[in-house]
């Protein structure tokens, strides 16, 4: 945990087309929001990345695209890299929380939020849920309701598959992913007080 008053979250995500790594940074700026928080984005393809980060941490947010209905290769790869940490359990009691960014509508991403649970539990880590309840679900809906694809276990965004990631996902992910950037932040600050 950290050793300063300061609470560290951070991000560690995989993107191939930059579209998940737009909402990795989204979730950073919310995280940051939150006084005293300070934020660490970790690419989790990266050879040289910070695992002293990841183990002072009050909290880590994995990211993954939905990638054939799963995590990516890449942040599977991440996942098995990190059995060295679950040795000798580092990830303990650390709060934990997770996203991802699919093509389609569903796209099955809820396995990758899944993923990305057990993945935590595994590392005996606290899951923190989206925390922000459902929208676009009602006559009176919109997409530009915050959660429009009504996800719980973790942040889903959509991005359409002809768009750059300089568009896609809409604005709507992205608010929603402050918000979630923050909830989750939010939650490391009174974790981090209690333990
Ligand atoms: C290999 C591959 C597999 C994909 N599988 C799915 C999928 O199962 N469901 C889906 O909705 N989109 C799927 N997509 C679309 C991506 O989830 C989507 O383009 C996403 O925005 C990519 O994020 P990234 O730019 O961070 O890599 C797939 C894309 C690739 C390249």
């Amino acid at each position: 945990m950290s050793e300063t008053s300061e609470t560290s979250v951070v991000v560690v995500y995989h993107s191939g087309y930059g579209h998940t790594e737009t909402i990795a940074k989204t979730i950073a700026q919310g995280a940051e929001s939150v006084e005293g928080v300070k934020a660490t984005l970790i690419k989790a393809d990266d050879e040289n990345k910070d695992w002293d980060a990841m183990a002072a941490a009050d909290a880590i947010i994995f990211g993954s695209p939905t990638y054939m209905g799963s995590v990516s290769g890449q942040f599977k790869m991440f996942m098995d890299e990190s059995s060295k940490v679950w040795f000798t359990q580092g990830w303990k009691d650390k709060i934990a929380a997770g996203f991802t960014v699919s093509g389609s509508q569903s796209g099955d991403k809820l396995n990758t939020l899944i993923q990305l649970q057990v993945f935590a539990a595994q590392h005996s880590m606290v899951w923190v849920p989206l925390g922000i309840l459902p929208g676009n679900n009602s006559s009176t809906a919109s997409v530009e309701d915050l959660n429009r694809l009504g996800a719980a276990t973790g942040l889903m965004a959509q991005a359409n598959t002809d768009q750059g990631a300089d568009v896609a996902p809409q604005a709507t992910d992205h608010r929603t992913a402050a918000k979630f950037g923050e909830h989750v932040a939010a939650s490391a600050k009174r974790w981090a007080v209690a333990a």
